[in-house]
């Protein structure tokens, strides 16, 4: 050790730790207990913790010598290694990371104009919307015309039609939408303020008489994407764990199931498949989300919180790429696009060498190879759906927030997350929309409701995550039925669907 220009401290010497086979590389100078953890850490500055040591030694303060050995010691330690799995890992095609600021009212109006602008696009594409002109200049003209807008406005006349008002950047037109066109009248009916459609029309004085009105939707030509090999994903969301109602026998048993060791012996094949297990929001309970929810944890803080799902996570079979995006319960700002979380908030969650975050919404890619293009995946918690559930009348009277596919088709129809604004809270980024669908997804995920829905719209397939909690007071208060302990499971190559229930 002298040799090497190493003082030992008494304690160290005392403590019965092995000798170190080489200390030159760590350029310690006094080798103490307390060091001793801080052997195997790359970025330690020796120099500084001795000098800091020193001072301790002359002054009896011990104050930055213990700071800086407790900040060296809580060091964030670097993540593990994904496993070699059977799957290759996901590819993130977007996950975004837009500051909250104060936003000023020029970045909305440029926020709505990066939205009008990719839609238009998109309904330009439509053959019957491709002579769409600017609505300026649509003021003189009469007879057969194709407008492309906002909607700025949309309410029911006295004489029982509807009227809209499309706005883009050089001006606005009106649209009248008779109730004597049944058909075209219901989908007036449904349109939401600042959307944005295409419609066709004859212009009579100052009025558009809308004769079709013409959605950006999903095209008809999509395809249904079959895998060629076995693969399975699962969908879960709305865990809450922390909640005093969270459901932990029936996670235990998905967890069980997911591990191939419960269910019948179909059901263990089907979880050997399993390559990808999205979470689609709502890890942890969280703090402070609606009034009194402290007497509804057995979790009171996010830090512990997030031990816990970090704890029932780890229990997936590493092999399987876990995929988690936040909801309005974990912990971080509600304005979407909420940020992946943070190694300050989610740390335990960050030692699953298996785990993706990305932020709310975003867009995953699976399987892609030199032979098959593979799936894209949209991830949304949720947030927007309840204003859907209650605002839209054919959503209302199918069933609203009991109706999750009902709400993703028409968000898929608009191709649009949130299109009205205050339906979620959105972040004004002037420079795009993230919450615009731009690319078609095969999957379109999401959770929030709390109950389990699986659909098809034109080859996307729906999933709407259950949860693992039992009802609460705030959701008895929100009108939601919770539908708990469901997974629903896709078979990649036959593109079925089952869902697994874990409750009793
Ligand atoms: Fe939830
Ligand atoms: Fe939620």
């Amino acid at each position: 050790m002298l040799d090497a220009g190493v003082l030992l401290s008494p304690d160290y010497l005392q403590g019965g730790y092995e000798l170190p086979e080489s200390v030159a590389d760590n350029r310690v100078l006094v080798l103490s207990g307390e060091v001793v953890p801080l052997l195997e850490k790359e970025q330690v500055n020796w120099g500084e913790l001795e000098k800091a040591r020193a001072i301790f030694e002359r002054t009896s303060d011990q104050r930055l010598y213990l700071t800086i050995l407790e900040a060296l010691r809580e060091e964030a330690p670097q993540k593990p290694a994904a496993p070699s799995g059977a799957f290759p890992p996901p590819e993130v095609v977007s996950s975004y990371q837009v500051e909250a600021k104060s936003w000023k009212v020029q970045d909305f109006v440029s926020h709505l104009r990066a939205r009008l602008t990719v839609l238009s696009r998109m309904l330009r594409e439509h053959k019957d919307l491709q002579g769409a002109a600017a609505l300026r200049r649509l003021q003189d003209s009469s007879g057969h015309v194709c407008a492309i807008g906002l909607v700025r406005e949309k309410r029911d006349t006295k004489g029982g039609n509807v009227l809209i008002v499309l706005e883009d950047q050089s001006g606005w037109a009106k649209i009248l939408v008779s109730s004597s066109k049944p058909e075209l009248f219901r989908v007036a009916r449904d349109i939401s303020p600042d959307e944005v459609l295409g419609v066709i029309g004859s212009k009579k004085g100052d009025f558009i008489f809308a004769n079709d009105i013409i959605l950006p939707d999903i095209p008809l030509s999509t395809e249904l994407k079959k895998y060629p090999g076995d693969c399975a994903i699962a969908v879960i969301s709305d865990i809450h764990a922390g909640s005093i109602n969270f459901l932990e026998q029936e996670f235990d048993r998905f967890l069980q199931w997911i591990r191939g060791e419960f269910g019948t012996e179909e059901q263990r094949q089907l979880a050997k498949k399993v390559g990808y297990l999205f979470v689609v929001g709502d890890l942890v309970a969280g703090v402070g989300v609606y009034p009194g929810q402290e007497e509804e944890l057995v979790l009171p803080g996010l830090a512990a919180q997030f031990k816990r799902i970090a704890e029932l996570l780890s229990r997936v079979p590493e092999r399987i790429h876990i995929i988690a995006i936040p909801g309005n319960h974990d912990g971080i700002r509600l304005a979407e696009p909420q940020p992946a979380f943070s190694p300050e908030l989610a740390g335990p969650l960050l030692q699953l060498p298996n785990l993706t975050l990305v932020s709310n919404p975003s867009l995953i890619r699976i399987l892609r190879s030199d032979d098959f293009p593979g799936f894209d995946v949209l991830l949304y918690h949720g947030y927007s759906f309840v204003h859907y559930a209650e605002s839209v009348d054919t959503i209302r009277s199918a069933g609203g927030v009991d109706k999750p596919e009902e709400i993703m088709r028409y968000l898929l129809t608009r191709r649009h997350l949130a299109p009205t604004h205050g339906s979620a809270i959105a972040v004004p980024d002037p420079a795009c929309d993230p919450l615009v669908i731009d690319t078609v997804p095969d999957f379109f995920l999401s959770g929030h409701l709390h109950k389990s829905a699986v659909a098809n719209y034109r080859n996307v397939t729906m999933i709407c995550g259950s949860c693992w909690e039992q009802e609460t007071s705030f959701q008895k208060k929100l009108g939601l039925h919770p539908e708990p302990a469901r997974v629903p499971v896709i078979d990649l190559r036959t593109r079925d669907v089952k869902v697994l229930k874990f409750g009793e």
